[in-house]
């Protein structure tokens, strides 16, 4: 989604200001710009163009054939966008300027008042030349400029309505750098003599780890000497400086093409890092400090919750699985974006699980808000360490699954599937389960990134699956009780990064529909680990079969009689049924990512997708 970097100090901006939208790029985004207040000129100075982050630096460096500009100062905003209002256009990437071109604004999420405002700039001469709701923030805030660009922004945030996280910068004023956020990310970077406002922590580490978390409604006003932070009544507030670890190495791929398969490949350290002190493994329990403050609360809890989107989603519905049989708790998983509309009902025993990798997810926040809103105890399962869902929650869980730049998740996932295992062990053993079943299922959990690593193993026979099905236009997954979320997932991996129209279905369920589809051109991929469902799961297989399906199955052990008829069996290990999920995942992960690469796709960066997505 879109990022923000932006600079004031005693360096050249440009470079800095570059290096941040490149740490950004991961993040995904359809054009990029500029915009400095020259060192010499003394004027905003602005470059924009339409895709990667190579092309504007091209432009910046006068290799597109065209002039070079003079990007000479020591002050700059910069922004990779993700169109939301209006193409990705060069005259709607941003930055935006107010029609004197003194005032620069780079924005992230949407203003949805931003018509209302945008007829009466008109009616008042303004003219407009983007189709963006940004550019209404950049002449509002000269509407209300009187000599004070904090002020002026503060007045002008008064009546816009909907997400922001904003850079503004104004040429009559060229020591400030303004910051504002409501809703969408925004965190300072203090360094020595020098300051960083950005979207997302991984472009300014380099630079500094003293970093502030702004707070909705916050204002910051930067000089080259110091920052402070405004509320909405333009009083001044204190928010803490933490300082967070360096990790140079998050943008980096080593020697894999892709970060997909970088993240894919880390899934057995990314578990170890996710269970590590977390397993009793005399005690048959977990021990999750993020919960401690809840434990008490949690023994009395008779409903569970839990919201998430996308991949985090289907982790979700696995853990809801988990959850139910280990504990017998009720659990509901529902979509974020649906559950903060719909007035739900959450009574005085309901407990509200929000995952999601990022922490930023504007949907998942809001549900958040909605369910605190409501009074209910609200625990967060994040990656990101101090993302804004994290922060908001009253306790949670961190997946310490490292970064995660491929806009596919994978290890995410299945530290997530992990942690809700975790917390499924522990509310399970304050309940019904047995001290042998705990000790049974810590060991298992334990064994799992060992498992992992044996399942990657398959790599160069799904690749050689691949080969032979990349063409296919459409696939189906099939999966049953846990391998249903699996199949769900499997069937997003391959149409987010292959644009492959695919589906995943409960396999029981195909009969009711899905099973029209089926001819010698329908590959399907049916999850058949050998468990209690096994034989319901090959009836369904015969099914596809006799009517001309091919099947690639995912299967352990004896895969008996699957094997007669499968065009392709990939067989891996074996471990507790309810954990199962984890690694039939993975050469799920593997057929998508390598089909995609076939096809030729940007695997890391597909079109349209953001990995983080701030905006509705
Ligand atoms: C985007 C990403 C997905 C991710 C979803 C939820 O759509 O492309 O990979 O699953 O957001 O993100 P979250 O950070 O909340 O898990």
């Amino acid at each position: 989604m879109c990022g923000i970097v932006a600079y004031i100090g005693d360096k050249p901006a440009m470079p800095i200001l570059l290096n941040g939208l490149k740490r950004l790029e991961y993040r995904g985004y359809d054009s990029a710009g500029v915009s400095v207040i020259g060192a010499v000129s003394c004027k905003i100075e602005t470059v924009k163009s339409v895709g990667k982050i190579r092309a504007l630096e091209n432009k910046i460096n006068g290799k597109d054939g065209g002039a070079k500009p003079s990007l000479d100062g020591t002050i700059g905003i910069s922004h990779t966008r993700w169109a939301t209002h209006g193409e990705p256009t060069v005259a709607n990437a941003h930055p935006h300027l107010s029609a004197d071109g003194k005032i620069a604004v780079v924005h992230n999420g949407i203003i949805e008042n931003y018509a209302t405002v945008k007829k009466r700039l008109e009616s008042e001469g303004v003219k407009f030349v983007s189709d963006t709701d940004t550019e209404v923030i950049a002449h509002w805030i000269s509407h209300f400029y009187n000599g004070n660009l904090g002020e002026a922004v503060q007045e002008a945030l008064k009546s816009l309505e909907g997400a922001f996280g904003l850079a503004v910068i104004c040429e009559d004023e060229p020591d400030v750098l303004i910051g504002a956020r409501r809703g969408s990310p925004l965190i300072l970077g203090v360094g020595e003599g020098e300051s960083f406002l950005a979207s997302d922590v991984s472009a300014v580490v380099e630079h500094t780890q003293k970093i502030v978390y702004l707070e909705d409604d916050d204002v910051v006003e930067i000089t080259r000497s110091g920052f402070s932070v405004r509320n909405v009544s333009r009083q001044q507030v204190s928010r803490e400086t933490r300082e967070i670890e360096a990790d140079l190495e998050i943008a980096k791929k080593g020697s894999f093409p892709h970060f997909m398969l970088k993240e894919i490949f880390e899934q057995p350290e990314a578990l170890r890092n996710c269970t590590r002190g977390r397993l009793l493994l005399d005690e048959g329990n977990a021990k999750l400090a993020g919960l401690d403050n809840s434990i008490r609360e949690l023994r009395s809890i008779d409903r569970i919750i839990i919201t998430a989107c996308g991949t985090s989603y289907y982790a979700a519905m696995v853990g809801e699985y988990l959850i139910e049989e280990w504990a017998g708790i009720p659990v509901e998983v529902e979509y974020a974006s649906e559950f903060r509309y719909r007035n739900p009902i959450i009574g005085a025993g309901t407990l509200i699980f929000t995952v999601s990798q990022s922490g930023e997810t504007a949907d998942t926040l809001a549900a958040l808000k909605e369910a605190k809103g409501k009074g209910a105890t609200v625990l967060s399962i994040c990656n990101v360490v101090g993302s804004t869902i994290a922060r908001a929650a009253d306790g949670g869980v961190y997946l310490h699954a490292g970064a995660e730049i491929g806009v596919a998740s994978t290890k995410a996932f299945n530290a997530q599937v992990v942690v809700l295992a975790l917390v499924a062990l522990l509310l399970g053993r304050q309940r019904r389960m047995s001290f042998e079943q705990g000790i049974e299922i810590t060991r298992a959990i334990g064994a799992l990134p060992g498992l992992v690593e044996e399942t990657l193993k398959l790599n160069d026979e799904i690749l050689s699956i691949a080969k032979d099905y990349y063409k296919c236009t459409n696939f189906l997954y099939l999966g049953r009780h846990y391998h249903y979320p699996v199949a769900m997932e499997g069937a997003l991996k391959l149409k987010e990064i292959s644009y492959i129209h695919a589906e995943g279905y409960p396999a029981a369920e195909m009969k009711h529909g899905p099973i029209a589809l089926i001819d010698a051109n329908m590959p399907v991929v049916i999850v058949a680990p050998k468990d209690a469902l096994f034989d319901k799961v090959v009836s369904n297989a015969r099914e596809i079969k006799a009517r001309g399906g091919r099947l690639i199955v995912v299967a352990t052990g004896d895969s008996a009689p699957l094997d007669e008829f499968a065009s392709r069996i990939i067989r891996i290990p074996a471990t507790h049924p309810a954990l199962m999920p984890v690694l039939a995942s993975v050469p799920l992960q593997l057929l998508a990512y390598h089909i995609a690469v076939l096809r030729g796709n940007d695997v890391d960066m597909p079109r349209n997708l953001a990995k983080s997505v701030t905006v509705e």
